[in-house]
């Protein structure tokens, strides 16, 4: 029986590829078998992404502002150029903003938290969704967070927008089941990672007891790791989740759950 979890010959395309999530998670795809197309910001050294790939892993990338159009609709002629299809996204480029609260909140940050979190899912979506409806299959993971499901005071802006991508995620999910495209959203908790750094150091001055007031939330104790991420993202992106469809799912530790 061929091992559905395998992503051989599959071509996965991925926003904030060089970033903590996005890398291990192209990694693990890599490994179980799936070309990568790496997207990052302009600048980006994916130097550091190509040493977690497995020998003999196909990965291309190219730079493109997930925020504006333009660079999407480059970046996915140039995935098609290159691989002739898309089987998985995972639209997963994202910022976190300023910790502050509402009143002081900078509309300039918030604006582009909401351009790179809200604007770059969607560009995301209307870029890639034609190519897979073009083939009748492929799967998209939007990366939402627990900030989709609960608030964290100081953090209006990524709230929100996570929010949205859980929203935007359903809507997409009842256009694109019947034409063979799965949308799901994933829900990191706190997961060891520079984003995670940076807002604990917005929360308090004392960064070992933000660190610990976030643990002390989690019921499992402690901080989620980048593996344990992609391997949910991986899983959804398999054919073993042909049934998982418009879902939002957790991976939290079970931070949520109380
Ligand atoms: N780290 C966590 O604890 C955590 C928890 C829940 C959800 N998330 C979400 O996971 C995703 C990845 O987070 P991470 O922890 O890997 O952060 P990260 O900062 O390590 O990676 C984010 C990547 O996105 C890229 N990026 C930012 N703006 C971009 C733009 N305009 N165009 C293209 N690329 C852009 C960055 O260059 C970076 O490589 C984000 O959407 C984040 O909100 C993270």
């Amino acid at each position: 029986m061929t091992e559905r979890i395998s992503l051989a010959g599959k071509v996965a395309v991925i926003t904030g590829a060089a970033g903590a999530i996005g890398s291990a998670t192209a990694a693990l795809m890599g490994r179980r078998g799936a070309a990568i197309f790496a997207i990052d910001r302009p600048g980006t050294d994916f130097a550091p992404l190509r040493g977690l790939m497995p020998p003999g892993a196909r990965l291309e990338t190219a730079t493109a502002d997930v925020s504006v159009e333009a660079d999407i609709a480059n970046a996915v002629a140039a995935v098609r150029a290159a691989f002739g299809r898309i089987d998985i996204f995972f639209n997963n480029a994202g910022i976190e903003g300023v910790v502050q609260p509402i009143e002081d909140y900078p509309l300039a940050t918030f604006r582009q938290v909401i351009d790179v979190n809200v604007i770059g899912v969607f560009l995301g979506l209307k870029h890639v969704l034609p190519v897979m409806y073009g083939q009748g299959s492929g799967c998209i993971v939007n990366n939402s967070s627990i900030a989709g499901l609960k608030g964290t005071p100081g953090l209006s802006a990524y709230t929100a927008s996570k929010h949205a991508v859980i929203g935007i995620t359903r809507s997409v999910a009842a256009e694109a089941g019947p034409r063979g495209v799965r949308v799901v959203s994933v829900n990191p908790g706190p997961i060891e990672s520079r984003m995670m750094d940076s807002i604990n150091a917005g929360q308090s001055p004392d960064v070992q007891a933000a660190r610990a007031a976030v643990s002390a939330a989690v019921p499992q104790g402690r901080y989620g790791h980048v593996d344990e991420v992609a391997e949910l993202v991986a899983f959804l992106a398999s054919d073993a989740a042909g049934y998982c469809h418009g879902g939002v799912y957790s991976v939290d530790g079970g931070m949520c759950a109380v």
